[in-house]
């Protein structure tokens, strides 16, 4: 969704690299599932980060992990790398479990980014990397916390230059008293930065090792540090679940604007619309109140999904007309000019130009013709149980309400079924077909009915 990125990488001159670092075991996340893959608009965080970078056009991508989650956050970050950290040793052991992958980068930007802060932007890293290239060992992504309590502080002298970093536990008062914090992103000289981190000790409050020492140790060497700062906002970490829902309200928010300002769609109450991380609108799109947007939907110009419709894997061509309560499972295909109408579900389901399916009705691996008209109540009847099969509708046919399409069949162009009817064989191209009991009529029947039944009742009263 990010808009076009406002900076050139040919800008930089040489080469980048990242880290990010996803071993930590995210307790209070409180899941069965590693943190860096928790999703975001359906989508596991971590690749919100590896995103921010891919406009540095890094040639090295390490993901760190613990060793139980290697294979399922490898297969989320593919073609990424995999580091494992075998224990959890702190942060500076952590980039030192990507040591090996990177054996053969020795010259340029190191970047160590976190896994769970997938607000980071690519323009902040191109500045973090310029300044890096402007001559700086080691440059720290600073921001001003509301509530610094807990963040590393980041030290300057009086002329803004980073001299180092003190962790909250370490920290003495006068530094607590220091509203710059540590976002943990790092760019460093990759052909110092291994000798800088081998000399990171554990000897501090949590015997961890802590990689922010990297920029004392780099200033005892007399070289330059340098902090570059960004908003708290951009920063924000996702620990737990509240901090997953804010970060997904976060997210929807940017996207809902996008959705006006970028790409021209008309939404009639924003707030109430939700989004994937991969959804597309056209210009002059309407989207009603209270629909949602599932992984892989693109819509598009001028078509209008209208309230409470739900939408996943499919595609609305130019002028549809979708809604109110529709949903469209992966595989729709609503033609231009098509219309979806109240309760009507589709999935795995073309419908060519001007096909109508207004009301109460299942299209389910079906091919709808130009112009069909499908009557309320259709089913196709895809499933026998074991196996789906497939229903064809010819261009112009017209299907009676409530009809049931006993799957494999094919209806030719132009064929009317009569309502109620339950097609199990094939109907030729302009044919007539009516599938269901005869209807039989017996004159005063009704009447005689009601005179005997209410005589019957009569009777039994009067015994009681
Ligand atoms: C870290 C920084 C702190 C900064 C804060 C910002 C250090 C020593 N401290 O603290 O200055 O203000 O982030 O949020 O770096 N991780 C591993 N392996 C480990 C330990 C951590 O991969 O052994 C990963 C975690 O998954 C996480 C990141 O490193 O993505 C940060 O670890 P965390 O334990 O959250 O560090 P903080 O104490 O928050
Ligand atoms: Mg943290």
């Amino acid at each position: 969704m990010s808009d076009p990125v406002k900076f050139d990488p040919a800008a930089l001159s040489e080469p980048v690299a990242a880290v990010l670092l996803g071993a930590g075991l995210g307790t209070r996340m409180k899941s069965d599932r590693p943190k860096v893959l928790q999703p975001l608009a359906g989508r596991p965080m971590i690749l919100y980060v590896l995103d921010a970078v891919a406009p540095l056009e890094a040639e090295r991508r390490v993901v760190v992990v613990g060793p139980e989650m290697a294979e399922s956050v490898g297969a989320a970050v593919a073609p990424a790398e995999i580091a494992v950290q075998r224990e959890r040793l702190g942060t500076a052991d952590a980039v030192k479990a990507a040591r090996e992958a990177l054996r053969d980068f020795g010259r340029g930007t190191l970047f160590v980014l976190f896994g769970d802060t997938p607000f980071i932007r690519p323009e902040t890293l191109a500045d973090m990397a310029a300044t890096r290239e402007g001559g700086a060992a080691v440059v720290v992504l600073g921001f001003e916390a509301e509530d610094p309590t807990g963040y590393g502080r980041l030290i300057t002298d009086e002329t803004g230059a980073l001299i180092r970093i003190v962790e909250h536990r370490d920290a003495s008062e006068a530094e607590r008293a220091v509203r710059l914090c540590n976002s943990g992103v790092m760019a460093l000289d990759a052909a110092r930065a291994w000798a800088l981190i081998e000399r990171i000790d554990n000897q501090n409050a949590k015997g961890e090792y802590y990689l922010t020492d990297v920029v004392g140790l780099a200033r005892a060497e007399g070289l330059s540090c340098a902090a570059i700062r960004a908003s708290e906002d951009e920063l924000l970490g996702v620990d737990s679940k509240v901090d997953l829902a804010d970060a997904e309200a976060r997210w929807q928010r940017a996207r809902r604007l996008h959705a006006m300002a970028e790409e021209g769609a008309v939404l009639s109450d924003p707030a109430s619309v939700w989004f994937s991380w991969d959804t597309i609108l056209d210009r002059d799109v309407t989207v009603g109140q209270n629909v949602v947007f599932g992984p892989g939907v693109r819509v598009e110009a001028g078509a209008s999904i209208k309230p409470f419709s739900h939408l996943e894997g499919c595609v609305v061509k130019a002028g549809a007309e979708v809604g109110p309560y529709a949903r469209l499972r992966p595989g729709a295909d609503i033609g231009e000019g098509a219309r979806i109408g109240n309760f009507v579900e589709v999935k795995n389901a073309t419908l060519a130009p001007g096909a109508k399916a207004n009301h109460l009705t299942y299209l389910g691996d079906a091919a709808v013709g130009e112009g069909a008209n499908i009557g309320a109540g259709t089913i196709t009847c895809n499933y026998d149980g074991y196996l789906k099969h497939r229903t064809i509708i010819g261009p112009k046919a017209f299907i009676g309400s409530n009809t049931a399409l006993v799957a494999p069949v094919e209806i030719g162009a132009g064929a009317v079924v009569g309502a109620g009817s339950t097609v199990t064989q094939d109907v030729p191209a302009d044919a007539l077909t009516v599938a269901r009991g005869a209807q039989t009529t017996v004159a005063g029947g009704g009447k005689r009915l009601a005179e005997r039944k209410s005589a019957e009742k009569a009777a039994r009263k009067k015994g009681e």
